[in-house]
C-alpha cells in the first residue's frame, strides 16, 4: 500500500487525478473502475478541467442502489452524468452502471462480471470508503472473496447516506455492488478518503489486521494499491510520518 497524505482534499485530489491522467494518456483505451458519493466529486471535476480524451476509455461503477429509478437523482446513474459523464467525451456504449432495477439480479450481476472480463479487466479502480471501512458496498462481514452480487446496507451507512437523501427512511436498504474479489483484481487500486470521520477506518484498513470487519484492510493484499488521504482522515495512522517521508523522497521514475 503506498500511503499518500496530502495537507488537505484538494491537494490529495489532485494527486489521485494525475494518476488517472497519465494513466488514460499513456492508455487511451484504459478501463476504469469508478465510485459515487461525496469523496470522487472533486475528483471528477478536475478530471473534466483536464480535458483528456475519454473516446477510448470503458468505465465500470462499483455500486447501484437497488429500486430506486435510474433518473432519482440520488442513483449513482444520475450522480455519474451529473458529476462526470455528460461533461467529457465518453462514449455511451463503454459506461456501465449496474442495473439497479433489472428483474433478476444474480443474473445481471454474473453479467456484469462478465462484462469487466470482456474488456480485459479493470485497469484503475477508484474506491472511497465508508466510516466503517466498506469498499463499494461490500459492508463489514462480506466475504473478502465476494463477486458482483446484492448486498443489504448497515444501519451506519444508510445513517451515513441520509444527507443525501434528507432522511435515513429514504435510503434504500439494498445496492447492488462489485465484490471485495471483484476489486482485488483490478491492476490497481486507487482509494481516497478525506475528513475525520474517516480516519478509524482508514487507520484500521492500513495498520490493522486483514479482517472482513473492516473490507478495505484486504487492500494490504493488493499488489499496487495508492490511498490518497487528507490529514483529517490520516490523523489516527501511527506510522504517518514514515508514509510522508516516503512519498517526499520517491525516486524521479517514481513519480507521475
Ligand atoms: C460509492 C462507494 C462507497 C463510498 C463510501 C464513501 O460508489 O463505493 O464505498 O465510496 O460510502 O462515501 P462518501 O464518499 O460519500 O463518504
Amino acid at each position: 500500500m503506498e500511503i499518500i497524505i496530502q495537507p488537505t482534499a484538494e491537494a490529495a485530489t489532485s494527486v489521485a487525478a494525475r494518476i488517472i491522467a497519465r494513466l488514460l494518456r499513456e492508455q487511451p483505451n484504459a478501463v476504469l473502475g469508478l465510485a459515487t458519493g461525496s469523496t470522487p466529486v472533486l475528483l471528477y471535476r478536475e478530471l473534466i478541467a483536464l480535458k483528456l480524451d475519454w473516446r477510448k476509455v470503458t468505465t465500470f461503477n462499483l455500486d447501484e442502489y437497488v429500486g430506486l429509478p435510474p433518473e432519482h437523482p440520488q442513483s449513482y446513474h444520475s450522480f455519474m452524468w451529473e458529476n462526470l459523464f455528460r461533461h467529457i467525451n465518453i462514449s455511451k456504449q463503454n459506461i456501465h452502471i449496474p442495473d439497479g432495477n433489472t428483474k433478476d439480479i444474480p443474473k445481471f450481476c454474473a453479467k456484469y462480471e462478465n462484462q469487466i472480463q470482456a474488456a480485459g479487466g479493470v485497469d484503475l479502480q477508484v474506491l472511497g470508503i465508508g466510516t466503517d471501512g466498506h469498499i463499494g458496498f461490500n459492508e463489514p462481514t462480506s466475504s473478502l472473496a465476494s463477486r458482483t452480487r446484492i448486498k443489504t446496507l448497515t444501519p451506519q451507512t444508510r445513517k451515513d447516506n441520509a444527507r443525501f437523501f434528507g432522511s435515513e427512511d429514504a435510503v434504500p436498504h439494498h445496492v447492488i455492488t462489485m465484490g471485495i474479489g471483484t476489486i482485488m483484481e483490478a491492476r490497481q487500486n486507487l482509494l481516497l478518503a478525506f475528513g475525520q470521520g474517516k480516519a478509524k477506518a482508514i487507520a484500521e484498513a492500513v495498520e490493522g489486521p486483514i479482517t472482513a470487519i473492516n473490507p478495505a484492510s484486504i487492500l494490504q493484499m493488493h499488489p499496487v494499491t495508492k490511498l490518497c488521504l487528507d490529514e483529517g482522515a490520516a490523523s489516527r495512522l501511527k506510522r504517518a510520518d514514515y508514509y510522508r517521508w516516503v512519498f517526499d523522497n520517491k525516486p524521479g521514475w517514481q513519480r507521475w
